[in-house]
């Protein structure tokens, strides 16, 4: 049966995946972004920001709900700012319960509504210059367990947290042989993520395949953030 879902955060290259696959499989997709439509979108709503009161009405019943906007802003501890502790949580998790917010009643509408959204392996494992990002998302973790707990039994939280992943944004990490190899080296499967690894996640945490599983972070990272082998 073919479902509707809204993606917050469409220019992402893991949310153009995620939405590829799904059109695949016949659902509709809605696709909000600041950007224009330049992704394939058959529905597509330009925003201003991520923001309460910024996101378009939308009629109907809506099945799922994934936020894929976020940042990696890297820098030592003493160098990052009040603003950008405060944008780095704007982005990752505040707009986050914006778009929830604007779309529960919609979600409410759904036989199995499920919710999705984006974390980081920084959050389960310490790494230097990662403490805005690692804060934003780590209240991302929290939501996702929190709304968990109070939607249940009829909407579905989930989150999933990669590893790097071959994205624009993770891309300055990238843009050399002698990086990427560096970046291999760091979880055990020895290799970046594609957006497709993250992507085939989301879909399953979408869909009823996952119909028995609510409030859990789903770690895609190359064992990164549980294994030691080496
Ligand atoms: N790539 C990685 O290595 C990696 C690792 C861990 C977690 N993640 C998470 O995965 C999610 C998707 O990222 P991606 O890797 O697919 O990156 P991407 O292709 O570079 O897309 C960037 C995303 O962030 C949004 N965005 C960027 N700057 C923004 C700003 N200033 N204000 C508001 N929104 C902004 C974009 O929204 P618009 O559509 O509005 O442009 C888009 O959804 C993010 O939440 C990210 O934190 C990525």
């Amino acid at each position: 049966m073919s479902k509707t879902f809204i993606l917050a955060g469409a220019s992402s290259a893991i949310a153009r995946e995620t939405a590829g696959m799904l059109q695949a499989s016949g659902h509709r997709i809605i696709g909000l972004s600041t950007k224009s439509n330049d992704s394939g979108y058959g529905d597509f709503h330009t925003i201003e920001k991520y923001d309460f009161g910024k996101f378009p009405a939308i009629e109907g019943a809506i099945d799922g709900l994934v936020y894929f906007p976020g940042t990696i802003n890297l820098k030592p501890f003493a160098r990052l700012t009040e603003r950008e502790f405060i944008t780095d949580f704007e982005i990752n998790s505040l707009g986050a319960v914006a778009f929830v917010q604007a779309y529960l009643n919609n979600l409410k509408k759904s036989e199995n509504g499920s919710i999705v959204f984006l974390s980081s392996v920084a959050v389960s494992t310490g790494l230097p210059f990662h403490a805005s990002i690692s804060m934003a998302k780590g209240a991302i973790e929290g939501l996702t367990k929190s709304l968990a707990a109070e939607l249940a039994p009829s909407i579905r939280v989930n989150c999933v947290a990669p590893s790097l992943v071959n994205t624009p944004l993770g891309s300055r990490f990238l843009n050399s042989p002698e990086k990427l190899e560096q970046m291999e080296k760091r979880n055990p499967l020895r290799k970046v993520g594609e957006p497709k690894d993250v992507a085939n996640a989301i879909v399953f945490l979408l869909l009823e395949d996952s119909s028995w599983v609510t409030g859990q972070v789903m770690a895609i990272d190359g064992g990164m953030n549980t294994l030691k082998n080496g």
